[in-house]
């Protein structure tokens, strides 16, 4: 007669069959009950071997191992069908078809994106790219820029001063720039003619945060000279820009207008890119949005740089990449660009929903 073991072993077959129809936690279950070191069934029959006797032992011990390398097998194989990770236990209640969390992916800032493709664009028109310190003295950002000592700008009002009065060399207090300006000054200092640069960068001014002002705002700066550089120069090289950053068709123009440091000064509006021209609430009924202020180096810039105005001419320009930013994507107010709303930066692409 067969010993006892083998029916015992016959009867665990259907559930080795049964291991493909398991889901979640019945597969470790199932583990548990038949490979269990303590009450594993397959465990029972191994430890029934040495009270066998030594003829039956091999071959009933053989057949149980083969049982139990079968269970291994299908156990594996059905534990990372319907597992986590290829062989863990899907915890109770746990819905693997369920969407996962939206990740939090930054991006970038729409100043920051118009920065970067205005900067381009002059790359492109053959300037290079350079930045100066937010840190100027008085003389940097003013004294040699031609303000004279009572202009306006110069009242605390606007500048936010970083010393006092105490400071002993003229035009040393220090403050925080007020335009990216005074790194024209710092690029001529640096070498001789010819340049061409724009210069991105932060500026500070006194102001109150309101629709059309804020405190800290961004400006690029560019600068032109070299022998012979006219008004023509600056004129079709800042409409190539408007042209190529807008559209061909985009309308400019130029108004006379007057800073210390150029002669003569201009502004540059572009068609209000929300109405195109028949007026709106964003460009105030105009039709325009002012995007830079412009003009000839003044010559008394050039000398006070260490550049010989005799011989070089060049034109300079400040632009609002807020404002650019505000005309193209439809903004009415610029405390959305510099307040970190995450509801406006949200719509510019990547941050978390
Ligand atoms: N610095 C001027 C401003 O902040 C802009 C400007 C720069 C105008 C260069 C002319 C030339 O308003």
């Amino acid at each position: 007669m067969e010993p006892t073991g083998y029916h015992e072993l016959d009867q665990l077959l259907p559930r080795l069959a049964a291991i493909d129809r398991l889901t979640g936690d019945a597969v470790e279950a199932e583990r548990i009950a038949i490979l269990g070191r303590k009450q594993g069934a397959v465990t029972a029959l191994l430890k029934t071997l040495p009270d066998l006797p030594a003829e039956e032992r091999k071959a009933f011990g053989a057949a149980v191992n083969r049982v139990k390398q079968a269970f291994e097998a299908a156990l594996d194989a059905r534990m990372a069908a319907v597992g986590v990770g290829g062989g863990g236990a899907v915890p109770a209640g746990l819905d693997l078809t369920m969407p996962g969390r939206q990740r939090w992916v930054g991006s970038e800032h729409p100043v920051t994106k118009v920065v970067a493709e205005i900067c381009d664009i002059f790359r492109s028109l053959g300037f290079a790219v350079a930045v100066g310190p937010e840190i100027e003295d008085e003389w940097m950002n003013f004294f040699a820029l031609n303000f004279p000592k009572n202009h306006p700008a110069l009242d605390a009002h606007d500048t936010l001063y970083l010393s006092d009065d105490s400071e002993s060399r003229e035009g040393g207090k220090l403050l925080l720039r007020t335009h990216t300006s005074p790194v024209q000054i710092r690029t001529m200092q640096a070498g001789p003619p010819p340049y061409r640069v724009v210069i991105p960068g932060m500026v500070y001014r006194n102001d109150p945060f309101d629709p059309s002002h804020a405190p800290a705002f961004a400006q690029i700066e560019g600068l032109a000279v070299d022998e012979g550089v006219g008004l023509v120069d600056l004129k079709a090289t800042l409409t190539q820009f408007v042209h190529r950053f807008f559209s061909p068709s985009t309308k400019v123009r130029f108004r006379p207008s007057y800073f210390p440091f150029t002669e003569p000064s201009g502004e540059l509006d572009v068609e209000c890119q929300l109405c195109h021209g028949s007026g709106c609430p964003a460009c105030k009924q105009t039709g325009w949005m002012e995007i830079l202020g412009c003009g000839m180096v003044h010559p008394n810039v050039l000398t006070n740089a260490g550049v010989d105005p005799e011989r070089y001419s060049g034109w300079a320009f400040g632009m609002g990449p807020g404002r650019v930013a505000m005309n193209r994507y439809g903004l009415p107010d610029i405390r959305y660009l510099y307040s970190g709303d995450m509801r406006l930066l949200r719509q510019f692409g990547g941050a978390d929903r």
